[in-house]
């Protein structure tokens, strides 16, 4: 088929041809945007959920959505390296700069920047290609404690806002990778906004690990966020992003061959792009048949096995390898940790630092106590493939 009408889009934050299935997600999020500015109170949101499964989709669509309906967005993504204070710095100037432009928020704006100011001193933040035009306020955001400097610039951020008859969305992509200090003082500066009824709300995506992470930071983040499970597409949803791009293509595909799709991708959003786009390009004549699916499941697998997969895995240490290996043995997971270290013939606590390790470079997360799982759906697959090829190499 004509390879320049191909519709899908396998690639990180890539916008699918169909959004399948998460309308209940995005009318909660168009629910709290617009309560949000008419002054009443409502939840944040965070999206949980393993790698590739469209969370970064889901907070691109989001942050359209509020600033259709009249907020200022700003979309960051949690830094690895660099810390909050630097990262959120600019944006939240960019964002007072916006509300400038409103006579009615000139005066808030302007306390605004000054806060600003003040943080910038005491986070020791370089000065911005843009200056703000303002004196900092002595005892404003000036603190150099991240928790009530924060609480200070989105209160005044909030009133800037709302003297505008704007509101603030403040998108967070990747928030596993918040320091504990971090998380804590984002959850305590949207409390207070939020007490204060201020137009101000927040969207985050993460690995599942997240809402315990915000729990250890705040005990009562729980009440302050609505946490949704991102995960694999039910059937009919995931039927219909495969379908449904084709038939707008002007082409279409046999149900046993859609179904095969989804038999094989179990529902993961970007698998169920990689598979449409392998099927598309194999396929020669609609309808599209489950022969071609067949074909396109090899070449597919071959994309993920080296790319998706092998590019996490290749950053892995012979050490880390055999313990991934090992969970892999087990199966499906979550897996316990006990019984990884009972297969490697090794003590838990002798395993735990090569354990952290694996965790920190993002490829399996705990869901649980004692408990361990892939942060890559059917990595444990791969791995197994990856453990036969070197097996029948030796
Ligand atoms: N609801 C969906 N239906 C179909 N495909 C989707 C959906 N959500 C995401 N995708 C596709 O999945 C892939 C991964 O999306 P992304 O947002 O980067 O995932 P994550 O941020 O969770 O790792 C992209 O190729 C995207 O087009
Ligand atoms: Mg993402």
């Amino acid at each position: 088929m004509d390879p320049l009408g191909n519709p899908f889009a396998p690639g990180a934050g890539s916008q699918p041809p169909e959004l399948a299935g998460r309308d209940h997600i995005l009318a909660q999020a168009d629910i709290a945007l617009q309560r949000v500015l008419l002054g009443k109170q409502d939840r944040s949101q965070i999206m949980l959920g393993l790698r590739g499964v469209g969370k970064t989709v889901l907070l691109n669509k989001i942050e359209q959505l509020a600033e259709n309906h009249g907020h200022i967005a700003s979309f960051v993504e949690a830094p690895e390296d660099l810390g909050l204070a630097q990262t959120l710095y600019p944006r939240m100037a960019q964002v007072l700069r916006r509300l400038s432009a409103m006579e009615s928020a000139k005066a808030r704006v302007v306390a605004g920047m000054r806060a600003l100011r003040g943080f910038a001193v005491a986070f020791k933040i370089g000065p911005l290609e843009v200056s703000l035009p303002a004196d900092p306020e002595p005892g404003v955001a000036d603190s150099g404690l991240l928790e009530a400097d924060l609480a200070d610039l989105f209160v005044r951020i909030g009133e800037a806002a709302r003297s505008a008859g704007k509101g603030w969305a403040l998108i967070v992509d990747e928030v596993q990778y918040l320091r504990t200090e971090e998380l804590a003082a984002v959850i305590v500066a949207l409390h207070r906004a939020s007490q204060r009824g201020l137009p101000v709300v927040f969207f985050g995506a993460g690995l599942p690990q997240v809402a315990r992470l915000a729990g250890e930071a705040k005990s009562y983040a729980e009440r302050l966020f609505t946490f949704f499970s991102v995960g694999a597409l039910e059937s009919v949803s995931a039927k219909q992003a495969i379908v449904e791009p084709i038939r707008a293509g002007g082409e279409t595909i046999t149900s046993a061959a859609a179904d095969r799709i989804i038999r094989e991708t179990q529902g993961y959003p970007y698998f169920l792009q990689e598979w449409g786009f392998q099927t598309w390009k194999l396929a020669q004549r609609s309808p599209i048949s489950e022969d071609v699916v067949e074909r396109a499941t090899r070449m597919a697998l071959e994309q993920l096995d080296n790319g998706f997969f092998r590019v996490r895995y290749d950053h892995l240490t012979a050490g880390e390898r055999n313990y991934v290996r090992a969970m892999s043995q087990l199966g499906k997971g979550p897996y316990k940790t006990a019984e990884v270290a009972g297969i490697m013939k090794e003590k838990i606590t002798a395993l735990g630092p090569r354990r952290a390790n694996i965790v920190k470079k993002g490829i399996i997360y705990s869901p649980g106590h004692g408990k361990l799982d892939f942060t890559v759906p059917l990595f444990d697959e791969f791995v197994r493939r990856e453990a036969s090829n070197l097996d029948s190499r030796t």
